[in-house]
């Protein structure tokens, strides 16, 4: 989704936003631009498609004195992906970057048109630099006219903005988008919608709450917040290690993030294993203090882990679980009651419809968890508490490695629960804790399945569908898989639960309707055997995922044989996981970046 970096200071601007830029690449983007103030006079670049593209623009372009800049990279919401609809917006003499959405932008637009107001753009975005403009006719500075604007806007966004009026400031509002500002020794100040682009830049950052504004100079940093008040910034230490983001020899970053799951597994469970119980430091047991019920929200893959969650918290711990889609939770008014631990998931910490489910609970009052791949993310900060998953930095977006840790974390928690409520046998929980140490070894790619799974791709590439079927705990990972191979392939792809397809999906079954059948040996295998099999009998052409030969299967692939369905299932994960990435690639798609898809979902 849309990406966003400031800078003011003396060094070479253009590089700055451009390194900034590609480091939130990774979120999606279909055009990039840049505004550059120096000397009072404006350069501006902007470009469809990747970043080389924009890199070539500017690339006679340096800036070496003091200056102030904003860059975005656009996925787009309102408008098609073209040049004109690229950010920066500008006006006589401002430019505005924006993420978010501005809901009540037609009818400012509208009241801007009817002033003589031209726009260039079909973009929401647009109305802002020009409300801020007409406010600046009668405002008694430009920081006067940008609190005006943004007290006229509706919606959610993370805006920076620069003027000629003003040209050694960068004025910024956030509502609902995130963003953040980096300070340094040399005086520069960095604005960035996460904070990978100021790592290596910047000691100490400034997370912006909702409602916060103001503006930075060379010599002040002044914020307001929602109700008009001035606040102090709030600078933590900003890591210094930027995890890599190399592909480190892999073609894709998807495909790196596949294999290092072995490791983020294993580091997502350090520390938090004992012989007898799972250690959750983060988390007081108060938490669960007068709770009866749970409630899972999330989207996408986040969505399909807390459906995993939903089997393992009532096997386990005994406690009635429900999961539910943030965007249709927000908007069905729900019923929400004080017994009810809320629980969002997300890799990102910032995907809008989650957030907002996450700020309803907090407002009915209720107690909130989040399951976070980022720490001081907007999420994180938000809520009672939170576990963080460990993934390391996920940029492929087809997410993998973040689900598989997920997952991890949702049976910890399980067993963690199991205990407190007195619902599984000491040894149960020890028993299963000693499984949880063998899942590292269970996703250790391994060069003949990778190599079988590449072969096998080649007969996939085609045909008027896919079904993956599994159930129980396989049916959130059939739904995974599914969503895997739509997101990078483009191709038709469901998740079903093996026992549903008689009541309908089985009418589409035909040669050129392929079935991804998962079969654990440990979890209902005759049931889901049996679901293949009808499939199979109707000409259904099945690839069957088992560590036992499944004679109806025109294509198999072999998983291990595992002591428990856990295993099973972290296996079965990394063969989709595959299957999809082969697929795609020999389909030459972008793997990384597919088409349409934003890495971090900030608009509803
Ligand atoms: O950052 P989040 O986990 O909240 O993101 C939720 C979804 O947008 C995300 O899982 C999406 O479905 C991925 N592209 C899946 O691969």
């Amino acid at each position: 989704m849309c990406g966003i970096v400031g800078y003011l200071g003396k060094k070479n601007t253009k590089e700055i936003l451009l390194e900034g830029l590609k480091e939130l690449e990774y979120r999606g983007y279909d055009s990039a631009g840049i505004a550059v103030l120096s000397d009072g006079e404006f350069s501006s670049f902007k470009a469809v498609g990747k970043l080389v593209n924009l890199e070539e623009k500017t690339k006679e372009f340096t800036t070496d004195k003091f200056a102030a800049g904003i860059g975005h990279t656009r996925w787009a919401t309102h408008g098609k992906p073209t040049e004109l609809n690229a950010h920066p917006h500008v006006g006589a003499s401002s430019y505005v970057v924006h993420n978010g959405i501005i809901e009540n932008y037609a009818e400012l637009k509208k009241e801007l048109q009817n002033t003589g107001v031209t726009f260039l753009s079909q973009t929401d975005t647009e109305v802002i630099v020009h409300q801020f403009e007409k406010n600046q006719q009668d405002a008694a500075n430009s920081f006067e006219a940008f609190k005006k604007t943004i007290g006229e806007l509706e919606g959610a966004y993370a805006i920076l903005l620069v003027t000629k009026a003003e040209p050694d400031t960068i004025f910024f509002a956030k509502n609902g988008s995130p963003m953040l500002m980096g300070i340094n020794a040399e005086n520069e100040k960095y604005f960035a919608s996460s904070d990978t682009p100021l790592i290596g830049q910047c000691s100490d950052v400034n997370y912006f709450e909702d409602g916060d504004y103001g503006y930075v100079n060379a010599d002040e940093i002044v914020i307001f917040d929602k109700s008009g008040n001035k606040k102090e910034p709030h600078f933590t230490k900003l890591a210094t290690n930027k995890l890599s983001a190399q592909k480190d020899g892999y073609r894709f970053f998807m495909e790196k993030e596949i294999y290092e799951q072995s490791t983020v597994i294993a580091d997502t469970l350090l520390g938090r294993l004992s012989e007898d119980s799972v250690i959750l430091d983060e988390i007081d047991s108060s938490l669960f203090e007068g709770i009866n019920e749970i409630k899972l929200c999330a989207c996408g893959t986040s969505y399909h882990s807390a459906l995993t969650a939903s089997y393992m918290f009532e096997r386990h711990a005994k406690v009635k679980t429900s999961v539910e889609v943030a965007s249709e939770f927000r908007y069905r008014e729900p019923i929400m009651t004080k017994d009810t631990l809320f629980v969002v998931i997300s890799q990102s910490g910032e995907t809008a419809d989650t957030l907002e489910t996450l700020k309803m609970a907090k407002a009915a009052g209720l107690k909130t968890l989040v399951i976070c791949n980022v720490d001081n993310s907007s999420m994180v900060r938000i809520a009672d508490a939170s576990i963080l998953t460990r993934a390391g930095i996920e940029k492929g977006v087809a997410s993998t490695k973040a689900f598989a840790t997920q997952v991890v974390v949702f049976w910890m928690l399980s067993l963690y629960l199991a205990k407190r409520n007195n619902t599984l046998r000491a040894e149960e929980i020890a028993a299963q804790i000693a499984v949880l140490r063998e899942v590292p070894k269970s996703v250790i790619v391994e060069d003949a399945m990778h190599e079988r799974i590449k072969r096998l791709s080649k007969r996939y590439l085609h045909g008027h569908g896919f079904f993956f079927i599994g159930r129980d705990l396989f049916y959130p990972l059939a739904l995974e898989g599914a969503l895997k191979l739509k997101e990078i392939s483009y191709l038709h792809a469901e998740g079903y639960p093996s026992g549903e397809m008689k009541h309908g999906p089985i009418a589409l079954a035909d040669p050129e309707l392929f079935t991804i059948a998962l079969l654990p040996e440990h979890l209902l295998y005759e049931k889901s055997r049996s679901n293949a099999e009808e499939l199979s009998a109707r000409d259904s052409t099945i690839c069957a995922i088992s560590p036992i030969e499944f004679d109806k299967a025109d294509d198999f692939i072999k998983t291990k044989k595992h002591s428990h369905y856990m295993l099973e299932f972290f296996e079965m994960m990394l063969v989709v996981q595959l299957l999809s990435l082969e697929i795609s690639v020999r389909l030459g798609n972008d793997v990384d970046m597919p088409r349409n898809l934003a890495k971090s979902v900030t608009v509803e």
